[in-house]
């Protein structure tokens, strides 16, 4: 057994963040990882990170841009902390190192983002989550931050109600071991290979939120999931939002810039909830090209594309053989990013003392029912930093409570019973059943029957998923029985998922009930919780909280 004083699941920009808050008090920080750090999904964030930088624009700016993103549904406490400290964040993460494009006169350059009054989102031209993770692992290294790469956390040990470690699995050996610790934080990311389209990487399966619940945690806000207006046709690559805020069009197949109609004032920077349901209802009714819509991005010339948008050229000639110097991309909305996650307060802590979460598996509530683009990054950075105070400080404060004697026979037993059945359903099939019943039940528009049927296929798949066998019975980097793990985690998620959209009998955000077509603040200005009591979800509401900014009807 090994000793930390913190153990972090996740090597993603919110955990090492909280690892060099942790390193910085003077604590023994491990990260736990399933992938390198540097393979973390957050190295996909292409567009940027947002902060109200300039005298001309301020954090209350930038607040009520997130409330009304957020359909008002986020905590308006919550998103004040997120803008007001956003700034300190980008001046720190310049002094660490990270690279940003710059202004005509050299200052940190902005670019128009969706949904926001104001340039106000940093970027390194279409890499900036390239840029900021490779910062923050040379951060991790000169902290000499503790790293377990390719262990995968199967159980976060609670005894008495408080985390005391983990139990992980070193791949490229098939050994459990147990990692004893004074506080657990989880920073795992998002879930997005839960849908068929996404522009998640195959390792956002959701883990940390599956960890969180059998740990005792609630999970919050899981009906919201955000669908990105602009994936790559076939292969749900990103194809930024930058292309927007730099001048990108959206067209039909008519040549028409169609959201003139949806949002006359901004069209294009509409917030993604509103772009994607229109791109949606385009190709729904016959105005689509081949399943898709088209990004035009030919009046920037090539000189601005090479040099704003040099990795989205090569992409989309490498993936779908089109050149946008030449020709339009065609994209379509693809789950991208989850609004939900582990309720967690604002320094990270969960309802389970000794327990902490960051980043986009956790739900603070800054983005409610719609995330604003550029905030994502933000929040990793601004709640991974406080959350590896929040952790830190509880580490100081409780001593290293002993780990149950039984914690490691117990998951032990739990493999073994994956990997010694003879015959059984294919992992892998599944999944993609999985993936295919969210992706058609629980996609932009929703309803009462689509989502009850897609609950009842779900957990016909659950009870299937019980009887699931390997090919593979290596112990030896069995890739098999990794993705029989992360199953069981992402049949909860989409569980979760489904159950909230089922009950919250309105439109909001990215929630759009076709039966339920209007907000109803009256109803459900309310965030929705989740938690498993013997294996059982169950649900729970939380009221919103409002301070500056009442709710008004959403208009761009
Ligand atoms: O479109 C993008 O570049 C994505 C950014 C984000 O999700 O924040």
């Amino acid at each position: 057994m090994v000793i930390h004083d913190i153990v972090i699941i996740g090597g993603g920009l919110a955990g090492m963040r909280a690892a060099i808050e942790a390193s910085r008090a003077g604590l023994d920080a491990a990260i736990v990882s399933k992938i390198y750090p540097v393979r973390s999904h957050s190295v996909a964030a292409q567009g940027g990170i947002n902060a109200a930088l300039k005298d001309t624009d301020s954090w209350e700016n930038h607040a009520f841009d997130t409330v009304k993103g957020s359909d008002y549904l986020g905590d308006q406490d919550a998103i004040e902390l997120l803008c007001k400290e956003a700034p300190f964040d980008i001046m720190e993460l310049e002094k660490m190192g990270a690279i940003f494009s710059r202004d005509p006169e050299g200052r940190i350059a902005q670019r128009p983002f969706g949904g926001a009054g104001y340039p106000r989102t940093c970027y390194l031209a279409d890499r900036t989550g390239h840029a900021l993770l490779h910062v923050m692992y040379e951060q991790l290294v000169k902290h000499e931050v503790v790293l377990y790469d390719e262990w995968h956390v199967v159980k976060v040990v609670v005894e008495d109600g408080t985390a005391r470690g983990v139990i992980a699995l070193e791949l490229s050996t098939g050994k459990l071991h147990r990692l004893h610790s004074k506080a657990v934080l989880i920073a795992t990311g998002g879930y997005g290979r839960v849908f068929r389209t996404t522009t998640n990487a195959l390792s956002s399966t959701g883990d940390g939120m599956g960890l969180a619940l059998d740990a005792g945690a609630e999970l919050m806000d899981m009906e919201f999931v955000q669908f990105h207006p602009t994936v790559l046709k076939r292969t749900g690559i990103l194809m930024t939002e930058g292309c927007r805020g730099e001048g990108g069009y959206l067209l039909n197949s008519k040549g028409e810039r169609f959201m003139s109609r949806y949002a006359p004032k901004v069209q294009e920077l509409a917030s993604r909830d509103v772009v994607s349901r229109a791109e949606q209802t385009e190709i729904e009714e016959g105005r689509g090209v081949d399943g898709c819509v088209l990004l035009d991005l030919r009046h920037l010339g090539a000189d601005k594309i090479n040099r704003k948008l040099p990795q989205i050229r090569s992409l989309a000639i490498n993936f779908a053989g089109v050149d946008p110097v030449e020709k339009p991309i065609p994209v379509k909305p693809g789950a991208h990013y989850s609004m939900g996650g582990i309720r967690t307060d604002f320094d990270g802590a969960t309802t389970v003392p000794g327990l902490y979460a960051a980043g986009e598996c956790a739900c603070v509530s800054v983005h409610g029912a719609n995330r604003l683009g550029g905030n994502s990054l933000l929040e990793a950075i601004v709640f991974g930093r406080r959350a590896g105070i929040g952790v830190s400080n509880f580490s100081e404060s409780n001593g290293l409570l002993p780990f149950p004697a039984t914690a490691l026979k117990e998951a032990a037993f739990e493999v073994a019973d994956i990997t010694k059945r003879d015959s059984g359903e294919s992992p892998a099939a599944l999944r993609e059943e999985m993936a295919g019943v969210m992706e058609a039940h629980s996609g932009i528009f929703r309803d009462r029957t689509r989502l009850t049927d897609g609950l009842r296929k779900l957990r016909d798949i659950r009870e299937r998923f019980k009887g699931v066998a390997l090919t593979d019975r290596g112990d030896y980097y069995n890739n098999e029985l990794l993705q029989v793990i992360e199953l069981a985690q992402m049949l909860k998620i989409s569980e979760a998922i489904l159950l909230g959209a089922v009950e919250r009998e309105e439109s909001r955000g990215s929630h759009f009930r076709t039966d339920f077509p209007l907000r109803n603040d009256k109803d459900w200005m309310k965030h929705t919780l989740v938690s498993l009591k013997d294996g059982e979800m169950k649900l729970g509401y939380k009221a919103v909280t409002v301070t500056k900014f009442q709710p008004q009807e959403r208009k761009y």
